[in-house]
């Protein structure tokens, strides 16, 4: 069964507190925290601010996923803030695996996100210092993009290397997941599916999250 993460970034802002209400009352098993910085990414979502309200209204997991430069610079802040786990972009990274663990000095669990265009070889040599692998599988920056469909082949080949070496790594997807893909992302070997507008615009977002878990 999957691991849903709604993203909040297609939540309505206006009412916050009753997107996240309704998600507390879900079947989400996390919350999916989209921060930009309009400079690893062309956009500006939000920050340590809007989590810490958004931590007021549900124990669950808050996965934080971090778009921006020198992340460094910003990750205790959002351990305040309430964050449980945090990614960070190789791309955005030269010292990746010191990021990593100070991620893990903090308490939290540390992940890794990919652009579409990073090969998966490339975390061969940070696979076993993370908790989960997010697989960006639209261009990162905007929520309501069409899902990559080489991605599939990228889930695969994550997949086989976590399973021969035997690794505790989750593998998120992220970007464009809907009801009729997310069958085949599972079968891929994807274990938490990430999703924004496939919630948020739905008619009935706790059906959506439901339905979500079980394909
Ligand atoms: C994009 C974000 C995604 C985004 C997904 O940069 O990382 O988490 O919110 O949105 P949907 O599910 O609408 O593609
Ligand atoms: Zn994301």
């Amino acid at each position: 069964m999957a691991i849903v993460a709604p993203s909040l970034l297609a939540a309505n802002f206006l009412n916050l507190e009753k997107e996240c209400k309704m998600l507390n009352e879900s079947e989400a098993d996390w919350f999916h925290l989209d921060v930009m910085d309009g400079s690893f990414v062309p956009n500006i979502s939000y920050g340590p601010m809007i989590i810490e309200f958004m931590r007021r209204t549900t124990k669950k997991l808050f996965d934080v996923h971090l778009m921006i430069v020198e992340p460094e610079k910003y990750i205790e802040d959002f351990r305040k803030a309430g964050a449980d786990q945090i990614s960070v972009h190789i791309e955005a990274c030269p010292h990746l695996h010191r990021n990593i663990q100070q991620i893990k000095s903090l308490g939290m669990k540390a992940g890794v996100a990919v652009n579409p265009h990073t090969p998966v070889s490339l975390l061969v040599d940070i696979l076993q210092d993370v908790d989960l692998i997010n697989l960006m599988t639209v261009n990162p920056g905007f929520g309501g993009q069409k899902f990559i469909p080489h991605s599939l082949s990228k889930i695969r080949e994550l997949r086989k290397m976590i399973d021969t070496w035997n690794l505790p790594v989750l593998i998120e997807i992220d970007g464009g997941v809907t009801l009729e893909n997310a069958g085949d992302i599972m079968a891929a070997g994807a274990h938490v599916l990430v999703a924004g507008n496939t919630v948020f615009k739905s008619a009935d977002p706790k059906a959506t999250i439901s339905k979500l878990k079980t394909l």
